[in-house]
């Protein structure tokens, strides 16, 4: 019984050492890319950051902003002490559970089934009008960005609210870079080691 067990554990571990060997091919294309395309990525980046469907939740003022233009949102609605609007004009009053179908017409509140809201009073996570360089360095730090690391940055990146902008509901134009390529250059970008623009 022992020496079967021994067998066992040998085998294991023969296998074990023949994977470490085998599990790490040298391929070229595993070094990790240099600065100059990690800077290049980023811009892909950077212009979806700053595309109407993401940067109208992530305004410099206490506004949410609308359209292809950014006008001021109507009716008032502002940020609040949580990002989830005032007492009585919550983003979830008229924002619902997700977009309402394309029977309801132009001009209907988009809705996420997480809840719509913006970013809090404290962590305002502003991409409107900010210069490339300073927008780069401020995604990346966990001062500024929610506490976040790249690891839980990049999860972000699949939640609701970030999904929305590649179907924003009826009459609205999704963001126009495509998802995987959005995707694959962030991911270039954090190999790279998160260079900035000059
Ligand atoms: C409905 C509002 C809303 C929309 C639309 C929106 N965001 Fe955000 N975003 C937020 C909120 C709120 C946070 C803060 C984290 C949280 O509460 O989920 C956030 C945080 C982030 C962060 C992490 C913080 C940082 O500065 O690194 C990134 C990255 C981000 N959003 C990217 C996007 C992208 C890309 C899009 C468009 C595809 C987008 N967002 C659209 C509300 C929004
Ligand atoms: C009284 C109802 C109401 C409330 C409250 C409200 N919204 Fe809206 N929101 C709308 C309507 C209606 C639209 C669609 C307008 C359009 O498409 O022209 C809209 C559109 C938006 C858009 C535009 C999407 C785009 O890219 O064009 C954003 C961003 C937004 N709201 C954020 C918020 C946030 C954040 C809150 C809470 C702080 C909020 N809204 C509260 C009614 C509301």
């Amino acid at each position: 019984m022992i020496r079967a067990t021994l067998i066992v554990l040998a085998l294991v571990l023969a296998l074990g050492a023949c994977g470490d060997k085998t599990g790490q091919p040298n391929r070229p294309d595993t070094k990790a890319p240099d600065t100059a395309s990690g800077v290049a990525a980023f811009e892909t980046v950077r212009a979806v950051l700053q595309h109407p469907r993401c940067q109208n939740c992530h305004p410099a003022g206490d506004a949410p902003l609308q359209g292809d233009e950014g006008r001021v949102h109507q009716m008032n609605v502002l940020r609040g002490p949580e990002g989830r609007g005032m007492a009585g004009a919550e983003c979830t009053t008229c924002h619902g559970p997700a977009n309402p179908s394309s029977n309801y017409g132009l001009k209907i509140p988009p809705g996420v089934s997480e809840g719509w809201h913006m970013p809090k009073p404290e962590e305002k996570l502003v991409f409107v009008g900010v210069a490339p360089r300073a927008l780069c360095e401020q995604v990346k730090d966990p001062a500024r960005n929610g506490g976040k690391d790249m690891a839980a940055l990049r999860k972000h990146l699949d939640t609701p609210l970030v999904l929305w902008g590649w179907s924003p509901g009826f009459g609205r134009a999704p963001v126009s870079t495509p998802y995987k390529t959005f995707i694959d250059a962030w991911e270039l970008w954090a190999q790279a080691g998160t260079p900035c623009p000059e």
